[in-house]
């Protein structure tokens, strides 16, 4: 076992264990390689013609001839401070933060539906560093690119998790410090034993392809609307070496198995906790208040009283441990006074930045247990029954979490969804920009940030208590939303769980 978890009484332990039989299945596979009816221009595979009857059309997102547009005559790009080197043919990304991303657009002033092909592969070829978040997003609710949030919600799979394998290429993807095969009790993806023998194409690959890699990710594993998408976006770096990205479509069959190919199985869709970025119900508002100087906590209390607003607290547990901060029984007396406190990580790093899984793990876990031990909110911990079925199930009440810095990749997401049962991961519509303006001489800029996004239709902010200033600006913020109509709630009320507090 490579964790130490908290033991609980064998009769608790029985109680627990029904919760836990699910991860004791060992699901099938989505897919399986099957029948190749397309591939694309540059490979020279010799493999039975396409059946006809099967001939869904597929899609050229992104051949990288253009700098500035795909092929579909969309922006490319990234959003973030991402150096790029492009030449006709590619676009090589030198991250060194997983805030990074690079995003190949469909249209972006309408809503693009990916109805017709939702029955594809997202295929991708690419060089270089495979640890990287694959994102499909969706557009906004209004399809409309001024308005907040912008893009919507991704979903996202492991690039490592969904290559094709060559075999001269390595069994062992290198990645974290296990592999989600044997953790599902299942050897790892093994050489197909049917196709050890395949010499199809003389066990040979193209030379030009000798060091690309390719991606296939059936769409079906990208959980959101499809009917308004707006980009493919590769994110989450956790590493700095570079990748040269070649060729991004969707196609309708995965290659032929071959010798070739011959390590290539589709792995499970993995669970991604779910991703908040605004408010459900109508006219509502909610603010998540981060960590802040423990100064500052009285001020905030007070501010709250007056208004006789709720909010929700995602709270960094060293703080809660540490008595000389008061935290615990500042948000002890917020729980009171019916305020939601919620995970907010143990000591606030980037977490996709973190190089292996136990590293994820371990702020999951301590943040969990500090909230339950400080604040008594409710978790149960499974027992661990073997350590590959090991799960800890939480309360609704617990299943809150921000991410430190608002960074969130597909490992974190993926390890939040391990822990927690259906997790709720809150970033935002609204930024107050305390990070950028509170220590400036233009402090009210954060104002300005507040009343733009949510003229835009933002209705789910960030802020901090880290400075007097903007703890005074609560005030504003709040009276502002009020003056709109609009009921401010915490953030579990206006998600409309059914588990949170009446209004
Ligand atoms: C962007 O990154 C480059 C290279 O790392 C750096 O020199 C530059 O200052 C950065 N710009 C911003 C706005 O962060
Ligand atoms: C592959 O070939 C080897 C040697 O020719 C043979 O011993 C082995 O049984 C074959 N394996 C399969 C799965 O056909
Ligand atoms: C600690 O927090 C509690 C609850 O808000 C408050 O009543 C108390 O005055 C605080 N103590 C200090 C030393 O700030
Ligand atoms: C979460 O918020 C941060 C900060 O605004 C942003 O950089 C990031 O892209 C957001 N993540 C997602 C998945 O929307
Ligand atoms: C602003 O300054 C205060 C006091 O030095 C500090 O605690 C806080 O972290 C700073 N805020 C930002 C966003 O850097
Ligand atoms: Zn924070």
């Amino acid at each position: 076992m490579r964790h130490s978890f908290p033991l609980i009484t064998p009769v608790l332990a029985l109680i627990l264990i029904l919760p836990t039989a699910r991860s004791l299945f060992i699901r099938p596979f989505d897919q399986r390689p099957y029948e190749q009816q397309h591939w694309f221009e540059t490979r020279q595979d010799t493999l039975p013609d396409p059946d006809p009857s099967k001939s869904a059309t597929s899609l050229i997102i992104d051949t990288f001839q253009n700098p500035l547009h795909n092929d579909l005559g969309f922006w490319h790009g990234t959003g973030e401070n991402l150096t790029l080197h492009h030449e006709p043919g590619f676009m090589r990304l030198f991250p060194n933060d997983p805030d990074q991303n690079f995003h190949t657009q469909f249209n972006t002033h309408e809503c693009f539906s990916l109805i017709p092909w939702e029955d594809q592969y997202l295929h991708v070829v690419f060089e270089g560093n495979e640890e990287f978040t694959v994102s499909l997003n969706e557009h906004n609710a209004e399809c409309n690119p001024a308005r907040s949030p912008f893009p919507g919600v991704p979903d996202s799979v492991q690039a490592s998790r969904y290559i094709m394998r060559t075999r001269s290429g390595s069994l062992d993807n290198g990645d974290d410090d296990w592999d989600d095969s044997s953790k599902l009790g299942r050897p790892k993806m093994p050489v197909k034993d049917g196709f050890k023998n395949d010499t199809r194409d003389g066990g040979h690959q193209h030379p030009a392809w000798a060091t690309r890699t390719e991606l296939f990710i059936p769409l079906s594993h990208f959980r959101i609307n499809k009917n308004r998408v707006v980009s493919v976006s590769f994110t989450g770096f956790y590493t700095d070496e570079p990748i040269t990205l070649y060729r991004v479509e969707f196609v309708p069959h995965v290659p032929h198995p071959s010798a070739s190919n011959n390590y290539f199985t589709i792995p499970e869709k993995l669970p991604t906790g779910k991703l908040i970025l605004r408010c459900s119900r109508p006219n509502s508002f909610a603010f998540g208040i981060d960590d802040g100087q423990p100064q500052y906590a009285q001020q905030v209390m007070r501010i709250l009283d007056e208004e006789n607003v709720r909010v929700t607290f995602f709270a960094v547990a060293t703080g809660l441990r540490d008595r000389s901060t008061n935290f615990t029984n500042f948000y002890r007396e917020m729980m009171r006074k019916g305020h939601q406190v919620a995970l907010h990580s143990n000591t606030h790093p980037k977490m996709e930045s973190l190089p292996t899984l136990h590293e994820i793990d371990d702020e999951i876990v301590q943040s969990i247990r500090t909230l339950r031990d400080q604040l008594n909110i409710g978790c149960t911990f499974n027992p661990p029954i073997t350590a590959w079925a090991l799960t800890l199930t939480v309360s609704s009440t617990a299943r809150y979490f921000r991410p430190p810095f608002g960074t969130v990749g597909v490992r974190l997401r993926q390890r939040l969804a391990q822990y927690i049962d259906d997790p709720y991961i809150v970033n935002w519509s609204v930024d107050v920009e305390d990070w950028l303006w509170e220590n400036t001489t233009t402090p009210e800029r954060q104002l300005g940030a507040f009343y733009r996004d949510v003229a835009r239709g933002g209705n789910l902010a960030v802020m901090h208590y880290l400075n007097p200033i903007t703890a005074g600006y609560l005030r504003h913020f709040i009276r502002h939303v009020k003056g709109l109509g609009l009921n401010v709630m915490r953030v579990d009320q206006c998600l409309e769980d059914p588990n949170s507090p009446a209004l």
